[in-house]
Formats: structure tokens, sequence, C-alpha cells
């Protein structure tokens, strides 16, 4: 099958690419290294510099594609309140230019990667994919805004459109996220810094999600469905995790929390189980003492 990942220079799209590239899939990766490097793009991928903004980057990059995996996108919250113009013009402006590029190119299937940033802070969890969108934050929104022009454009000729709210995805080569960030500060003996510290979160690895984005390019969906593992874990106790990796030597600093950020999330994965025949592992923050070992690896090289 021959495919698009926009993005495909990403913390996921890599991982993803990766995945498609073994399965045998001919894979075209558009990327415009906001949050990447060329590095980063897989050598058996077909690559495209340029923005989703941009309708003559993305016809040239979307040319005979059978499914289009859409990962662009200003990706975390913190940023999206820092640039907000960029936040809307790519993950809103840049995903209906997308839609409009995949029907002139007759592609068949959309695959959008949305975020739990949509449900905001819900009361009762875990949260289903019945509950009521109302983001928090500008992310969400753009998000809710992202998901609302696939569902519209579905309803016409366009391609089919598949939506996945992913929750927070973690694994290899991720930056500027808390895994990566506290991973990075243990290794070199700082504290870790909490901002709050009542958070729990719906930690996925990486390798779980791209199974899922994969399934959900071919499964039969009639509406979003939820990535994760299904399993809140404290970012206390993520915490404690990583201080007992390092042997005690940091500690945990709380600073006041950040008012954008969503407190509780556990997803409701009941959908991902049966739509996407995809199950979590049981321990969601398995991959901690591989990320552990390869970040005492890289400073012992440094
Ligand atoms: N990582 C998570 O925990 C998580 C959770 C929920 C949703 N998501 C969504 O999944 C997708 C992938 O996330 P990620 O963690 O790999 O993010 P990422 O930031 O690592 O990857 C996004 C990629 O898109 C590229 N990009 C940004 N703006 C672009 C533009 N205008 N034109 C072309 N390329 C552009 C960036 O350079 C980057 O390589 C995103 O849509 C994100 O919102 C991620």
């Amino acid at each position: 099958m021959r495919v698009l990942v926009t993005g495909g220079a990403g913390f996921i799209g890599r991982h993803l690419a990766q995945s498609l590239l073994e399965a045998g899939d001919d894979v075209a990766v558009i990327d415009n290294f906001r949050r990447s490097v060329r590095s980063a793009v897989h050598p058996a991928a077909r690559f495209f510099e340029g923005d989703i903004r941009d309708p003559a980057a993305l016809t040239a990059s979307i040319r005979g594609c059978d499914t289009v995996y859409h990962l662009a996108a200003q990706s975390n919250v913190i940023g999206a309140i820092e640039d907000v113009d960029y936040s809307f013009t790519t993950n809103v402006g840049g995903t209906l230019e997308l839609l409009k590029a995949a029907t002139t190119a007759g592609v068949r299937r959309v695959v959008f990667a949305s975020s739990r940033e949509v449900y905001g802070e819900q009361q009762i969890l875990p949260v289903s994919e019945t509950a009521r969108t109302s983001p928090k934050n500008l992310y969400g929104a753009s998000k809710v805004a992202g998901e609302a022009y696939c569902r519209a454009w579905g309803r016409g000729n366009g391609p089919e459109c598949a939506i996945v709210r992913l929750t927070n995805v973690y694994g290899t080569g991720d930056s500027n996220r808390v895994i990566p960030l506290w991973l990075g500060q243990a290794t070199n003996g700082q504290d870790l810094v909490v901002y709050g510290g009542q958070q729990v979160i719906d930690f996925v690895p990486v390798a779980t999600a791209v199974r899922a984005i994969q399934s959900a390019a071919v499964a039969d969906l009639d509406g979003p469905v939820n990535v994760g593992s299904g399993r809140g874990t404290p970012l206390l106790v993520l915490a404690e995790r990583i201080r007992a990796m390092a042997g005690g030597r940091v500690s945990t600093v709380i600073e006041p929390a950040r008012e954008a950020e969503v407190v509780r999330f556990v997803a409701d994965v009941t959908r991902m189980r049966s739509v996407l025949s995809i199950e979590p592992p049981s321990d969601p923050l398995c991959l901690l003492p591989e990320l552990w070992e390869a970040s005492r690896s890289r400073r012992t090289a440094a």
C-alpha cells in the first residue's frame, strides 16, 4: 500500500513510518522540522520537506497514496499557548488543507491523530468516547476543530476519516515531555519538578499507539477511538519510580500547578480493544527501565 505520514519525522511519526515500512508499505513522509530533525526521517521513506499549510507541498507528497496518517501538528499544550497562531494554522488550517489534497488525490482513508485533550477535565474516569468534548486549553481546542473538519469532510465525497484520541504516548525518541525530561534530569542528578502534584496521567507506550493507529487505517469505525493504556499513573508515582532507578540521588520538587493542564485523565479503552483489537500492556510504565538505561548510556557517551 502507498501511504503518507504527515509529521513523519516526529516522535510517533518515525515509529509509525518504521512499522509501516516493515509491513511492506511504500511510505512517504512530509515534515517541516518544526519539532524534529532530518536525521529522524527513515532512510527508506520517500521524504518531502514541506509544510502541511502549503497546498503545493501536500500535493507532491500525497500523490498516489491510498491512506494518510495525519500526525503533523503543534503537538503539546504549552507549545500551543506559546504560539497560538501556529497551533491554529497548522492543527486546524493544515488539517483542512490535508483533507482538500486527500480528496483531490483520491485517498481512501485519513487517520487523524487527535488527543485526549479534547475531553478536558472530566469528573468521571475512565473517560469513554461518548463523553462531551470540553477542552481546557488551546491545544485541545485545535484538536476538537480538526476532528470536526475530519468528521464533516468524511460525510462528503472525500476520504473516510478515522479519529484516534491518543493519551500520553511515550518511548524512544520523544523529547520535551515529562518522561524524557525527568529521565534526562535524573540522569544528570537534577531534581524532578512537579507542577501541582495531583496529576493522574494515562501513559501508553509508543508501540501500542502505533499498532492502534495502523489498525485504525483498516478497521470498521463509526466514531473516534481512545488509544491509551486505560490505567492512571499519579505523576508522583512516576517520579518515585524514576527516583528509585536513580538510586534516590534526586528529589521531587513541587511547584504551583499550571492552569492549562488537565489534572486527571484515564481513557476507557473498551473500544480500542473491541474495534481496533489492541490490548494495552498491564504496566503502562513498562518501557521505563529501557529508557533509563538508554539515558544513562547517552550520558556516559557524552
Ligand atoms: N505524543 C503524545 O503523547 C500525543 C498525545 C496525543 C496526541 N498526539 C498527536 O499525535 C501526533 C504526533 O505527535 P508526536 O508526539 O509525534 O509530536 P511531534 O511534535 O514529535 O511530531 C509532530 C511532527 O509534525 C511536524 N510538523 C509540525 N508542524 C508542521 C507543519 N506545519 N507542516 C509539516 N510538519 C509539521 C513536526 O516537525 C514534527 O516532526 C500529533 O498530531 C499530536 O498532536 C500526540
